[in-house]
């Protein structure tokens, strides 16, 4: 692989799931042999790295978004040695791999966490999590209202090692997620002893979780925090007492200097929730060098709309000399083929607690814009992230019954949020079998018997099918890809027509989205790809096309 620092800046990054991506000791869990047999899969696919969601050892709390033990494999995913099979599989075959690092909280199997509740209030056992006395005559009151991602509260109360009442704890997600108190030199030292353990291994990169979290302001009186999830609420300039705060950044240059260690240097990816220009100071070059953009998960499929959007990210990567990442699904959101089949003003939690039935879904539609919609990501400057499955065109699972049901957020809101198991259902491989080839038995969450349809297997050598648009989009992209820039172009120029996404890159790469259901006119220029028909001329209503011109034109 060549040593380029720079690899990340246009990379196209997969992200795998690994507890539902492949399954190669039947016992139902994905784990990183699976992983490690897929490597050929991923190769073919065309991809330039994996993101590896939590392999660690978990009680899956949060999907093994609560940590028991950050430099070890999950026993039921595998070993250390899998985990370095898998790296060095997926380095043979030209692919990087990027871990993530969940550093707001553990879990509260961690052995800090259990030394802290054995310990004594204000020992130093407790003092690398947050915990506080609670109000009322009795400490029975959480210290604050402060509501947590997974509602209601982010306080839980403990009980002393003699079983009385004790004091409460601070998690921000669910109570089995403590969070650090990253005002911790230990916590602080311990994180840097993570990431050098995986970059020694050969990882190339960490995803890190919640990024914007780490640090808080506890100084009383508290202040009010009236919703958590959306921090554009707050003011945002770094006083928020729960997020985005200024003293974040400390943190992310000190891992600066460990990823420079490396060569070439370890790259990184904050997961935040702050808006455009705040994310841009996560991904300054002496911080985590790139931020995640989430903004076009929702913005409506309109041209002028996406327009803005992608200006804004791209001016937003530019404040730091970044460059933008552009995501359609994850492992937290309804799956964009159900999102693009649903009428725009849709309660998506809603809809999944109707089981997917209402409103009904277009999924031709659905389809059609997913196939149009990964095209036009792919011709941007800047990076992808892609979620499995998606290369498939898989729906969401909306109609998973309760029982089956794993997520915290459905627990925590006693069943009125039916929370992202939906999208984490493992992906077909073959069109029969009991997992569909994702393993020899039943998976950790029910596949529909339609994932058939879906399967890799069948995609593989059906023309037309969403497999064969990825990969010859990304075969493409890669002889395709150039300079940062992009330039628009208004209408198709030759009706004027609005509705159409239309930019071009230096080397004549055009992109024409149609984002209207009317045919428009296509402007000159050699096809290459299409997402979907071109007759007479004419782009179909709901698709891309990619145009070769003259270099500038
Ligand atoms: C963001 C992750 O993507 C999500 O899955 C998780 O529940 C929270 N952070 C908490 O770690």
């Amino acid at each position: 692989m060549t040593p380029d620092p720079n690899w990340w800046r246009q990379a196209v990054v997969y992200q795998v799931y690994p507890r539902s991506f492949a399954d190669s000791d039947g016992d139902g869990l994905g784990d990183l042999k699976g992983v490690t047999s897929r490597v050929p899969y991923l190769r073919d696919l065309g991809i330039d790295a994996v993101w590896l969601s939590p392999f660690y050892p978990s009680a899956l709390a949060d999907g093994g978004y609560d940590v028991d033990d950050y430099r070890d494999v999950d026993p039921r995913l595998g070993t250390l040695a899998d985990f370095d099979v898998m790296v060095s599989t997926l380095h043979e075959a030209g692919i990087r791999i990027l871990v993530d690092i969940v550093a707001n909280h553990s879990s509260n199997a961690h052995e800090w966490f259990r030394a802290a509740l054995a310990a004594e209030v204000g020992s130093p056992e407790r003092g690398r999590y947050i915990f506080r006395d609670g109000r009322g005559e009795h400490g029975e009151l959480p210290p604050n209202d402060w509501p947590s991602h997974f509602g209601p509260s982010a306080w839980t109360r403990t009980l002393n090692p003699d079983g009385s009442p004790g004091q409460w704890y601070l998690h921000l997600f669910a109570p089995e997620q403590p969070d650090w108190n990253w005002d911790s030199p230990e916590v602080a030292a311990d994180f840097i002893t993570t990431l050098r353990f995986w970059a020694d291994r050969g990882v190339d990169g960490f995803r890190i979780d919640a990024a914007h979290l780490l640090k808080k302001d506890l100084t009383e009186p508290y202040r009010p925090v009236p919703t958590i999830g959306v921090v554009a609420d707050y003011p945002s300039d770094g006083s928020h007492p729960l997020a985005d705060r200024d003293d974040i950044h400390e943190i992310y240059r000190s891992w600066r200097v460990v990823f420079d260690e490396y060569a070439p240097p370890r790259v990184a990816i904050a997961e935040t929730a702050a808006g455009a220009e705040r994310r841009a100071l996560y991904a300054r070059p002496d911080e985590l060098g790139q931020a995640f953009d989430f903004d076009l998960l929702d913005t409506p499929w309109d041209a002028r709309a996406m327009r803005a959007t992608i200006t804004k990210c791209l001016d937003g990567a530019r404040l730091s000399g970044s460059t933008p990442t552009w995501t359609l699904s994850n492992h937290d959101i309804v799956r964009h083929p159900s999102r693009f089949a649903l009428p725009p003003e849709t309660d998506l939690n809603a809809w999944l607690l109707s089981g997917g039935t209402d409103p009904v879904p277009d999924l031709d539609q659905g389809r059609r814009r997913a196939r149009a919609a990964v095209m036009l990501l792919l011709a941007l400057p800047g990076s992808t992230y892609l979620y499995q499955g998606e290369e498939l065109g898989l729906p969401e699972v909306a109609d998973l019954p309760a029982e089956v049901l794993q997520d915290p957020q459905w627990f925590r809101y006693s069943g009125a949020r039916k929370g992202r198991d939906g999208c984490r259902v493992p992906i077909p491989w073959t069109t029969s079998g009991p997992s569909f080839g994702f393993g020899s038995a039943d998976a950790h969450l029910p596949m529909p018997s339609w994932f058939s349809e879906y399967a890799v297997e069948r995609q593989a050598v059906e023309p037309g099918s969403m497999l064969e648009l990825y990969r010859r989009a990304l075969r493409l992209r890669r002889d395709l890809q150039t300079t940062e820039t992009l330039t628009w172009h208004d209408g198709t120029g030759h009706d004027g027509t609005d509705g159409v996404v239309w930019f071009s890159r230096a080397n004549g790469w055009h992109n024409v989205t149609n984002l209207t259901t009317d045919p428009v006119a296509l402007p000159a220029g050699e096809i290459i790809l299409a997402s979907g028909p071109v007759e007479h001329g004419k782009l179909a209503g709901d698709t891309s096309v990619w145009l070769r011109t003259p270099p500038g034109q």
